[in-house]
């Protein structure tokens, strides 16, 4: 059952914000959430990754590797039940606009194209997104190139954000890499990169989200993709100093979301377990099934639909979603 939670009157160039809110239950809320959306069809190439048809327990001889290294109609985009859907005194409508980033492929492209279904304005940025063949351009959609480390991308990417369609609702710290590799073989190169793409990435980005959503005064959601094995690590995936990177993020998320809770800024984790991404391209099917207790891997639009929900949730900040077979609850 839904209803409209809230109305919230305006001065005059200001919108009125009407949220969907869903029942008080988090857990038949999330379920009922899920239940709203139609995820759209996932090409394999891309978003998802081939079965390779190896065994449990094998990996492959190079281990585990990260693999990457004007308006729209709204008959093509419908704002679908659940979107936050802003609108101005006149009643017109005003798409919301969230930040992507590490959204060229896997779970951030994705994530671009369920919000652009739910009616989203996005802006998606990864080092080479202009390169990827999986975005259809037209509407409501920018793709800006930028490494995330960079202090500039996200200068670019507000900019971009605010005069394209005018505000920043939502952020989601997607961008990550991921490598595994006994403690004693990391090296100090191997950490700088893990803290330059993982932790300064979000603060970069975090920061001019913030920012903005402090001006725009109508708050604001910031999900961080973090991972399960900073709470359940697993003996045949040696990945330490990734964990550093992604418990920090953990940490944030809850120090920010009692920072930013009187402005109304909302500031979550997803924790994924395995995610059918080109992450893994290299790794053996049946091994990545081997690491949760639920015995499967987790599909993108599992993760995505559980971001959608964090963002759209008005009552839910300080959270780190597991969405991950069990991974995160011990040993199996
Ligand atoms: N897949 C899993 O099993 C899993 C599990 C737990 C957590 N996660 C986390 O989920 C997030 C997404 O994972 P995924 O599996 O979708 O990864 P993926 O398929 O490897 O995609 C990574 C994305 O990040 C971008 N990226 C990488 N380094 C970047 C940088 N320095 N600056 C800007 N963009 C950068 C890549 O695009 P460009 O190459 O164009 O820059 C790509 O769009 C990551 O944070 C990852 O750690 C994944």
């Amino acid at each position: 059952m839904r209803d409209v939670a809230t109305l919230i009157p305006s001065a005059t160039t200001r919108v009125y914000w009407t949220l969907v809110s869903l029942e008080s239950d988090p857990i038949r809320r999330y379920r009922e959430h899920l239940g709203t959306i139609s995820g759209p069809a996932f090409r394999r190439d891309g978003l998802g990754r081939a079965d390779d048809g190896a065994t449990a327990g094998q990996l492959p001889a190079d281990g585990w590797i990260n693999a990457s290294h004007e308006e729209q109609s709204d008959d093509r985009h419908p704002a679908a039940e659940g979107t936050l859907v802003a609108r101005t005194e006149a009643g017109m409508s005003v798409h919301k606009t969230v930040v992507i980033t590490g959204a060229s492929q896997g779970i951030g492209a994705g994530l671009v194209k369920t919000f652009l279904d739910k009616g989203w304005n996005v802006v998606g940025t990864s080092r080479n997104i202009s390169e990827s063949t999986l975005f259809d351009r037209a509407g409501r959609l920018e793709l800006i190139n930028g490494d995330v480390a960079d202090p500039e991308t996200a200068e670019r990417v507000a900019t971009a954000a605010v005069e394209q369609f005018g505000s920043i609702d939502a952020l989601v710290n997607n961008a990550g890499v991921f490598f595994t590799k006994p403690f004693l073989e990391y090296t100090i190169e191997d950490f700088r990169r893990l803290c330059a793409t993982n932790v300064e990435g979000f603060l970069h980005f975090t920061q001019r989200a913030i920012e903005q959503m402090l001006r725009q005064k109508s708050g604001g959601s910031i999900v961080t993709i973090t991972s399960s094995l900073t709470d359940h690590p697993i003996a045949s995936v040696t990945a330490s100093l990734p964990m550093v990177t992604k418990g920090g993020l953990n940490a944030v998320t809850k120090s920010l979301a009692l920072e930013f809770a009187k402005d109304n800024i909302r500031v979550n984790a997803l924790s994924p377990g395995v995610v059918d991404t080109p992450l893994h391209a290299k790794n053996p099917r049946a091994f990545l099934e081997s690491l949760s207790p639920m015995g499967t891997i987790t599909a993108v639009q599992e993760i995505v639909d559980g971001v959608v929900y964090l963002t759209e949730s008005s009552n839910i900040t300080g959270e780190v979603l597991h969405v991950d077979n069990g991974a995160h609850l011990g040993k199996w």
